[in-house]
């Protein structure tokens, strides 16, 4: 009998990514089932109940979904962050998770730069903005995406700086980037702090206002991470604080419509998560996620394994 995989997509991939994905799996002799757009989680719960791998994005891959893949054996994330799946659960039920890292960090990158630029000419409403040349922009976090924007911001003559202390300073100096030894000093030294962290207990909450006030004066956040990792009593705080700091994401936050009504010219939010949502990193990602289960399932290849 065939392998069924199961592509659950509650936000698409592009329709020629999809085509792709299809053939890899017919050429591999594997039967490919696709839920797309769904409404309930039910739906999704539902749908893994026959299947032998699964593919998702920031689908929610829960402990009921898990349970209820009794054929499951890989589950791969195709993205970067897999914050969303339920690791500890995957693990008990001897399921494989796997990400497909740095396949969507270039659209993720290109799109800071499309936010900064929204941020710094004033939403294109007519008023006199400013240009990102010159400018310093400080990396929270430089794994694959912070790589790309320090690459994209040089081509904008900006400063890069960077801070993570997982990240050998070597590393960074290579992309003639400049480390900064602590978190403080990149809020309070840069234009512009575009953030690349990744949702964990000990990212949670931690852009704090304590770290948000230092900022220097007329400076802004990007945030393409998660909206967990900035802290929304203080981003309220900040923004009632001081009028000229700017916030534009594309990972809303909760009180997103607050801001939005109070704070209108200074921040800036995407309709849905949208970093990774282009042709290309559709395909990239997509034909990884599908070529990493059939290298596992045929010849137990565990690359990318996160679990
Ligand atoms: C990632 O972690 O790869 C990005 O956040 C993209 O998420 P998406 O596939 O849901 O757009």
């Amino acid at each position: 009998m065939s392998k069924k995989v199961l592509v659950a997509t509650i936000k698409p991939f592009a329709k020629a990514a999809v085509e792709q994905i299809k053939t890899v799996f017919s050429e591999a002799g594997y039967e490919l089932v696709l839920l797309e757009s769904y409404k309930e989680q039910s739906e999704f719960v539902e749908a893994v109940n026959d299947v032998d791998a699964l593919i998702i994005r920031s689908d929610k891959c829960t402990e009921e979904v898990l349970n209820n893949a009794k054929n499951l054996k890989i589950v791969v994330r195709a993205g970067a962050g897999y914050d969303n799946i339920d690791l500890q659960v995957a693990t008990e039920n001897g399921v494989v998770a796997m990400n497909t890292p740095g396949q969507n960090s270039n659209a993720v990158a290109e799109l800071v730069f499309g936010l900064m630029i929204t941020l710094a000419r004033k939403q294109y409403l007519g008023k006199a903005g400013t240009e990102l040349k010159y400018k310093k922009i400080g990396i929270h976090a430089y794994g694959n995406v912070g790589k790309f924007v320090s690459k994209i911001a040089k081509g904008f003559e900006m400063e890069v700086f960077a801070y993570d202390p997982y990240v050998d300073d070597a590393i960074m100096k290579a992309d003639d980037v400049q480390p900064v030894t602590s978190v403080e000093e990149l809020y309070s030294s840069c234009d512009y702090i575009s953030l690349h962290l990744p949702k964990i207990k000990e990212t949670i909450n931690s852009v704090n206002s304590e770290l948000m006030s230092q900022m220097k004066k007329g400076a802004a956040i990007i945030n393409t991470a998660r909206k967990e990792v900035v802290d929304e009593e203080g981003l309220k705080r900040i923004f009632a604080e001081r009028d000229d700091f700017l916030f534009a994401s594309d990972v809303a936050p909760d009180c997103k419509d607050e801001l939005r009504e109070k704070y209108p010219e200074r921040c800036f939010f995407t309709a849905k998560k949208m970093g990774a949502q282009t042709l290309e990193a559709n395909i990239n990602a997509g034909v990884a996620a599908a070529t990493q289960i059939i290298n596992f399932l045929e010849k137990g290849d565990t690359t990318f394994k996160v679990n």
